[in-house]
């Protein structure tokens, strides 16, 4: 069970002080703009040649899942409307919070609009959500996040995922120059990328990289993480330059029937 619970206010409050021209915004970080003034990159890209894989299966979309990612969708959309593509990354204080399995959850909900492409990254090197399966040329989600049912599941066409190259993985550290150079190979044709980020108080890498999206979005298991431990993420995150637009709550358990408390 998920549950958006501060619901992306702070997005809101900054989507009212934003220039309404746009003309203040700062370039995407992987965008042609930016890119212009950098050196050109010392090492080639990890695992050159490999782009985004489609996914094979996906993990179940209840109905209140669905609707609270629309939900989710509505305020990111609000808060990124100057944003092609919008690269938001999901990230929770520990491991363990559920964010490869929000991520998924919001962009299987994306895939569903045939007018949207949705593109995960994976970039948890040391808990990777997706693996690749050569054979096949797809994308397929680790044991880790669901375990595989006896049937191979269907392709979901709409939806591409970018596993973590196997050398960084081996370097058991994603630098944020490599998630540049995979954003500059792999974003180009998709409209949303969701970034399936570390845990930012285990990984010393996580606020650089969350910093390199257009906004994070904290994912908290409800009745384990302490306000104090989302407080301290997000201010690493907020001082390394990360945007920090909201938190969702997972795993929030009703004590009173779904149907009476839709009502209250
Ligand atoms: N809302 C949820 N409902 C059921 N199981 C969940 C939910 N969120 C996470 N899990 C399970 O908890 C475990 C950890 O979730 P995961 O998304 O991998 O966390 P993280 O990416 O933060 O390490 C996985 O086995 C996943 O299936
Ligand atoms: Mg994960």
């Amino acid at each position: 069970m998920t549950r958006i619970f501060d619901a992306l206010k702070k997005a809101e409050a900054a989507r009212e002080a934003a220039a309404p021209t746009g003309g203040s915004v700062t370039p995407l970080p992987h965008s042609p703009a930016h890119s212009q003034g950098r050196a050109p990159a010392a090492r080639p890209l990890p695992d050159s040649g490999r782009g985004p894989l489609p996914l094979l299966g996906g993990i179940e979309l209840a109905d209140d899942t669905m609707r609270e990612m629309a939900a989710l969708r509505v305020s990111l959309e609000a808060v990124l409307r100057d944003r092609n593509p919008r690269v938001v990354m999901f990230l929770s204080p520990q491991g363990g919070e559920g964010t490869s399995t929000v991520a998924l959850q919001f962009a299987q909900a994306l895939s569903r609009d045939p007018s949207v492409r949705p593109l995960i990254l994976d970039v948890n090197v040391r808990r990777p959500a997706f693996d690749q399966d050569t054979a096949l040329r797809c994308a397929v989600i680790a044991s880790s996040v669901a375990p595989r049912g006896p049937e191979p599941p269907a392709v979901s066409s709409n939806l591409f995922v970018v596993p973590s190259p196997e050398e960084v993985r081996r370097t058991g550290l994603y630098q944020p120059a490599t998630l540049r150079q995979v954003m500059d190979a792999s974003v180009p044709g998709f409209d949303w990328v969701i970034l399936d980020g570390p845990p930012v108080l285990e990984s010393p890498e996580a606020s650089a990289l969350g910093a390199l999206a257009d906004g994070v979005v904290l994912v908290v298991q409800a009745g384990r993480t302490k306000r104090p431990v989302l407080t301290r993420a997000a201010d690493l995150l907020r001082k390394a330059g990360a945007r920090v637009l909201g938190s969702v709550l997972n795993r929030r358990v009703l004590e009173i029937p779904e149907f009476i408390y839709r009502r209250i």
